[in-house]
């Protein structure tokens, strides 16, 4: 019991959300972005830590105006990077060799909205695999462009029913993730699942809920708030 870190990613700048402060201090129900996370994650009995990336130019407001709810859930703030895995790569140094660590899960600050029972599903996989990812059933007709001489666009049918979408957490066996992330030669991936998987090793996915959708622009917010209110009920 207990024996989660988790390593939840939140210095990124927020660009598209378009709001002059992070995006993760806009609130869900009343509360932080960055709470309301970290609160789903701290309710599972497995988890042990959870270590929160911040930037720089946000430090201050976690120590002043959000150090209450800090606390509350005691989370550890730490520096994050410029990219996604260097913020992630300040997680894992925090973490360093706590011998109660086995399992890292990382999880996007801004997925506010994972369900208990997505969670307890992606860490029983990962404790049976070492690497195991939440993914969603793709929900459009997926199109693949076949460029041809002639210069007309032409385009086939993907057939989606082995295709999903990425979400987090990404779970991984505390080692596994170190040894991806000290191979990691700074060739950008898109997430966790893909420096692990350069190191040689495979990750399992489990369909989760698209429910668990990232904020990434305002009107995310509104829906948002729909699912909370229903998952709440
Ligand atoms: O921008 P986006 O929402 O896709 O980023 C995913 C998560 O990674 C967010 O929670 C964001 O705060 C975090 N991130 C980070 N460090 C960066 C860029 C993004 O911690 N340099």
């Amino acid at each position: 019991l207990g024996s989660i870190a988790v390593i939840m990613p939140a210095a990124g700048s927020g660009q598209r959300f378009g709001s002059q402060r992070n995006k993760l201090f806009a609130t869900l129900a009343g509360k932080p972005l960055w709470f309301r996370s970290a609160e789903r994650l701290a309710e599972s009995p497995l988890v042990g830590r959870i270590v929160m990336p911040v930037s720089e130019s946000d430090q201050p407001a976690f120590e002043n105006e959000f150090s209450d709810l800090v606390a509350r859930l005691r989370i550890e703030v730490v520096r994050g990077g410029a990219e996604r895995y260097d913020s992630v790569r300040a997680g894992l140094a925090a973490i360093g060799d706590d011998s109660e660590v086995r399992w890292i899960a990382v999880h996007d600050a801004a997925r506010p909205l994972v369900s208990a029972g997505d969670l307890a599903a992606v860490f029983a996989m990962a404790s049976q695999t070492d690497a195991a990812i939440l993914g969603a059933p793709v929900p459009g007709t997926i199109r693949r462009e076949i460029r041809l001489s002639d210069g007309i666009l032409r385009t086939e049918t993907v057939d989606r029913r082995d295709l999903y979408v990425a979400l987090t957490p990404q779970v991984f066996s505390a080692g596994l993730l170190q040894r991806a992330y000290q191979k990691h030669n700074g060739r950008p991936a898109t997430d966790d699942a893909e420096l692990v998987e350069r190191i040689g090793h495979p990750v399992s996915i489990v369909r989760g809920s698209a429910d668990n959708l990232k904020i990434t622009y305002p009107e995310d917010l509104a829906v948002a708030e729909a699912i909370y209110a229903r998952s709440t009920k």
